[in-house]
């Protein structure tokens, strides 16, 4: 088999089990098929810089704790759209071109690119048409990339709010309040859906669906027997505010805590987790998956397959076309398994019919 030279980078937002990844793609390529690796620094940004931001990954570089450790050795970037740069003046600047450049310069066989539906966009934008050979490995904790059911970090944030849920539980108790925990996930409620369910959540408010704020606070009220008593309200950052509350941005939580406790007289408190949930070490079953989509990345690229998006489908490590992973975000299915699970559980999800 040809021996090749071959990129990885992370780009988007971080999360948990991006090292573990760039970890896997290393020790397979480097170690079992004696390619040369080099990790390029800061997404894309790497590329522009001069002198060019890339380090050689070995084993050796990539053994101990790294599978281990939260963030990305290789940094990332979520700002910088290299199509139209931003110059400090304000101006902006095509600078595409030195991407593709920069990386046929370095002379590399295949790239691999760690990110989330965004990022696939991006690297499909620009190194498509260049022929550059690709693949994708899906990360995000908002788990809203089409075509693979779960992405790298997102069990990992899941953990963190059922864990958060845990401790909100028993201060929630002790002063019979109602706690609301406002999760990421601008368009999908993946999170708050997971989450929510593994955390025993009373509500849960995710983007996909409506809710009303009356039938939610009555629906504490049938809970809590209208007396004060714990409960716990999760709600995704991109679900729908309150009506008649004109604030816009963030602080969705807060202003749903404050008209709950308006209209139930139970006292209520919000916490937003924020960035809580992209931190820290993966769980198990992310550094799994980190692994093997690792693997599989590399495997593709010694097939000379470019434009595959890597996937868990059903238990399997698979791939899709990136003109799937490209059509995102992907939403949660409003006939889906957690919606069911949720409704049969008797939380609230908000006004659904049938
Ligand atoms: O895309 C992942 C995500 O975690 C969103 O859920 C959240 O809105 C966003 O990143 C926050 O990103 P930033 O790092 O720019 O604050």
């Amino acid at each position: 088999m040809t021996k090749k030279t071959i990129a990885v980078l992370t780009s988007g937002g971080d999360c948990a089990g991006l090292n573990a990844v760039i970890r896997a793609v290393t020790d397979h390529a480097a170690g079992t098929k004696h390619w040369s690796v080099i990790g390029i620094k800061n997404g894309h940004l790497g590329l522009l810089e001069k002198p060019r931001q890339i380090v050689r990954l070995t084993v050796d570089s990539v053994r101990g704790d790294l599978m281990r450790a939260g963030g990305t050795m290789l940094g990332t970037t979520t700002r910088g759209d290299p199509f139209e740069f931003p110059g400090a003046d304000g101006s902006v600047t095509d600078r595409s071109g030195e991407v593709v450049n920069a990386l046929k310069s370095v002379g590399v066989d295949g790239v691999v690119v760690i990110g989330g539906d965004g990022s696939m966009r991006l690297f499909h934008r620009l190194l498509t048409p260049a022929g550059i050979p690709w693949v994708g490995v899906p990360k995000t904790i908002d788990n809203d990339v089409p075509g693979t059911d779960f992405a790298v970090g997102f069990f990992s944030a899941v953990d963190i709010v059922s864990d958060s849920l845990d401790r909100l539980a028993s201060t929630a108790a002790s002063h019979k309040r109602i706690m609301v925990l406002e999760v990421m996930g601008r368009d999908s409620g993946y999170i708050a859906m997971f989450g929510g369910i593994a955390g025993g959540a009373d509500a849960i408010l995710i983007p996909e669906i409506e809710y009303d704020i009356d039938k939610l606070a009555a629906h504490i009220n049938k809970i809590t027997h209208a007396r004060p008593s714990p409960v716990l309200i999760v709600v995704a950052e991109g679900a729908h505010r309150p009506p008649g509350d004109r604030r816009t941005g963030g602080d969705v939580g807060q202003s749903i805590a404050f008209h709950l406790q308006k209209r139930t007289n139970i006292e209520a408190r919000c916490t937003v987790l924020g960035h809580l949930q992209r931190g820290g070490s993966p769980i198990a079953f992310d550094r799994l998956i980190a692994s093997s989509f690792g693997v599989h990345a590399v495997d593709l690229l010694a097939q000379n397959i470019s434009g595959r998006l890597v996937a868990w489908q059903r238990g399997i490590v698979t791939d899709v076309r990136i003109e799937e992973a490209v059509t995102g975000p992907r939403l949660v299915p409003i006939n889906g398994e957690t919606v069911k699970t949720a409704r049969g559980l008797g939380i609230y999800i908000g006004e659904l019919t049938g």
